[in-house]
């Protein structure tokens, strides 16, 4: 359990529509091995203490591109500092669960709230008001690239081998693909 506010992954979640099969396929998709396991773990622990690092970078891109820092509009269409701050700890904690946790049904529930998140729900587990209807899915997919390119020099800040960097930062692409590819599973609305 954690004290974040609205982060409900421990709590009872509305199954994902994505089968734990659906899930194998995916990774199987990706090329998915027990070594991106294995890595992912270790990144885990060479990212911990970096995170607010990481989040810094991630938030200054946002910030620095209006099509994107409108998404964390509040009521006057302008960011909200409250809103940003709400949902840079799950963020956090995002990077955490993506390294360690289990990729199983609880870990499905949960992509199936946060795609949610970003689509029907946008802005309401922070109770903000906002101008906004949705993250486009084309973003969530555009920002794939960004969340793993800049993650290459936190992954090797600690003295890993080039090779462990490699390993640690193949995995981090898939996971995030996969995560993305999950999330994709409400958009079949034609919210593009
Ligand atoms: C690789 C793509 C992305 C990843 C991995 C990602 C990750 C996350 C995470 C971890 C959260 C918090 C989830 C939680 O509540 O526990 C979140 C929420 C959010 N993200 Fe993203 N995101 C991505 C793309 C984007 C893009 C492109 C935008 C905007 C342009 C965006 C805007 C938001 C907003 C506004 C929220 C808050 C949603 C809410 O009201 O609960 N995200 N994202």
């Amino acid at each position: 359990m954690t004290a974040i506010p609205g982060y409900t992954y421990d709590e009872m979640l509305a199954p994902s529509p994505v089968s734990i099969e659906d899930l194998e396929l995916l990774k199987a998709s990706l090329l998915w091995t027990d070594d991106d396991n294995a890595a992912l773990l270790k990144a885990g622990q060479v990212l911990e203490d970096q995170i607010e690092d990481i989040l810094d970078v991630w938030y200054g891109y946002v910030g620095a591109n209006a099509h994107l820092v409108k998404s964390f509009s509040g009521a006057d269409g302008n960011p909200s500092g409250e809103y940003l701050a709400a949902v840079r700890l799950r963020f956090g904690q995002w990077i955490r669960d993506t390294c360690t946790r289990d990729f199983d049904e609880e870990w499905l529930a949960y992509q199936n709230e946060v795609a949610h998140r970003h689509l029907t729900k946008l802005a309401k587990t922070d109770g903000i008001e906002t101008t906004e209807t949705h993250i486009p899915l084309r973003y969530l997919i555009s920002f794939i690239f960004p969340i793993t390119a800049t993650m290459r020099p936190f992954l090797a800040a600690k003295g890993a081998s080039e090779s462990e960097v490699d390993a640690m930062h193949a995995a981090w692409f898939k996971a995030v693909t996969l995560t993305v590819s999950l999330w994709s599973q409400p958009y079949n609305t034609g919210a593009w």
